[in-house]
């Protein structure tokens, strides 16, 4: 006889595995009415003691994808591979990177997140170009990664909508940090794009989500062996977010910064980031044996402004004003510039990333709560990196606010977010720490 549901919580309380049925049933009840929000708050805090292997979080996967709509990209011809960040600070690699690896080739659909707490988010950053839309129909976002070879979206409802309700589950029950959930929840999304493969990009340090690096990697290994296991090619990066990626912060800002990066200019860190994550999306994509193939590829697609022009086809497919490509003074920026000076000279030993980002949520360049909205013209723009020579009074940062009563006080938790050190150290930490993967 089939158990019942409460059963089942029963069971999986005990620590026994649950079947792929058992799991698609509570889950499917779940989103029926059947099952009670404050069940699944039981059923996600004896999952947080109890875990999940990996049948188990491939079928919790499965079941929140199919709660929902799977994308039909079969009208787009090729291997289509999308790439996810677990989130960070100054991490606009995204918006150079989708349209350098469709200028290669392998076709990048893409349905990112806006930024919340002190990480910020694609879609932010896409909507600081003028006219820019995010909210597209499946049908349209199919036509444009066919015919220009990427889109970035939102999120819609369609997709995985029981990872919607039981995150907020999550927020309020203290079960987010939980590897198989956070999996689950990762995938269900990014396997309702409709791809191929998937490169991760798993942050670690003090900007990141996972600060600590055992289980930034545990994160990485679940995230590829789940994802390798529901059917897709996955591959993991693990890189460095002690510091901020790149110099710029702040919505338009970063947008200036990606734009830099396709037409061969930007730090390089950022460079690297890119060239890193884009050339594994080419491997798995079909389009190059190796990585070094791949990073010949698209340092090509830089030279020859092809990773430029799909960003202005593609700005230009979703309504913004492609422009801003050759023109990155169209994009806007606060009017009152405040420099914040090294206070003694030396050597930058480490920038905080995470009290960068909270300072751009101060500024309104982020948002403290899910319903906020951003301004796109505040900013921050890091002048010196870890492992930077500085002179006492030399600029550490560049400050982008409306008034320069705003700047005082953010100017000074900026500068607090500086350790200058005598002697020099050991210059920037490596920024691809690990690759985990086939
Ligand atoms: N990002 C997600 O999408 N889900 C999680 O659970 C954590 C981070």
């Amino acid at each position: 006889m089939e158990r019942s549901l409460v059963e089942l919580l029963a069971k999986k309380r005990d620590g026994d595995a649950l079947s792929a049925a058992e799991i698609a049933r509570l889950v499917q009840s779940y989103m029926e009415g059947s099952f009670a929000d404050y069940q699944m708050s039981a059923l996600l805090m004896a999952i947080f003691f109890r875990g999940l292997d990996d049948a188990e979080t491939v079928a919790l996967t499965e079941a929140m994808l199919h709660s929902g709509r799977v994308l039909d990209l079969s009208s787009v011809p090729g291997t289509k591979v999308d790439k996810h960040s677990t989130g960070g600070v100054g991490d606009k690699v995204s918006l150079c990177l989708a349209p350098l690896v469709a200028a290669c080739g392998v076709p990048v659909p893409m349905v990112s997140g806006r930024g919340l707490g002190h990480t910020g988010g694609t879609l932010d950053k896409l909507e600081a170009i003028p006219g820019f839309r995010t909210e597209i129909a499946s049908e349209r976002f199919a036509e444009i990664v066919a015919k220009v070879g990427t889109c970035m979206i939102g999120q819609t409802r369609e997709i995985a909508p029981a990872d919607k309700r039981i995150y907020a589950l999550r927020d309020v029950t203290a079960t987010v940090e939980c590897i198989p959930l956070i999996v689950a929840s990762i995938l269900s999304k990014k396997l309702a794009e409709g791809i191929d493969g998937l490169v991760l990009d798993v942050k670690v340090g003090r900007g990141a989500f996972m600060k600590d690096e055992t289980r930034a990697r545990a994160l990485a290994e679940v995230l590829v062996r789940v994802g390798t296991r529901a059917g897709k090619k996955v591959v993991a990066l693990l890189t460095d977010m002690d510091a901020p990626l790149g110099c710029a912060v702040g919505n338009a800002n970063e947008t200036r910064e990606a734009i830099d990066v396709l037409h061969g200019g930007g730090p390089a860190d950022l460079v690297e980031c890119t060239l890193a994550l884009g050339a594994e999306m080419i491997v798995l994509g079909g389009k190059a044996a190796t990585t070094a193939d791949a990073r010949r590829l698209l340092a090509q697609a830089i030279a020859r402004g092809d990773g430029a022009r799909v960003f202005e086809k593609m700005i230009d497919a979703q309504g913004g004003d492609p422009r801003v490509v050759s023109e990155p003074t169209r994009l806007t920026v606060a009017p009152v510039e405040v420099v914040v000076r090294a206070p003694v000279g030396g050597f930058v030993a480490s920038v905080d990333a995470l009290a960068i980002g909270l300072a751009a949520v101060v500024m309104g360049a982020g948002r403290a709560r899910a319903d906020a909205t951003v301004d796109h013209a505040v900013g921050i723009s890091v002048c010196a990196k870890p492992g930077a020579e500085v002179g006492a009074g030399d600029a550490l940062a560049r400050i982008h606010v409306h008034a320069a009563a705003d700047a005082a006080a953010i100017a000074e938790r900026i500068g607090g977010a500086f350790v200058i050190r005598p002697e020099p150290g050991h210059g920037p930490s490596p920024l691809v720490r690990e690759r985990l993967g086939a």
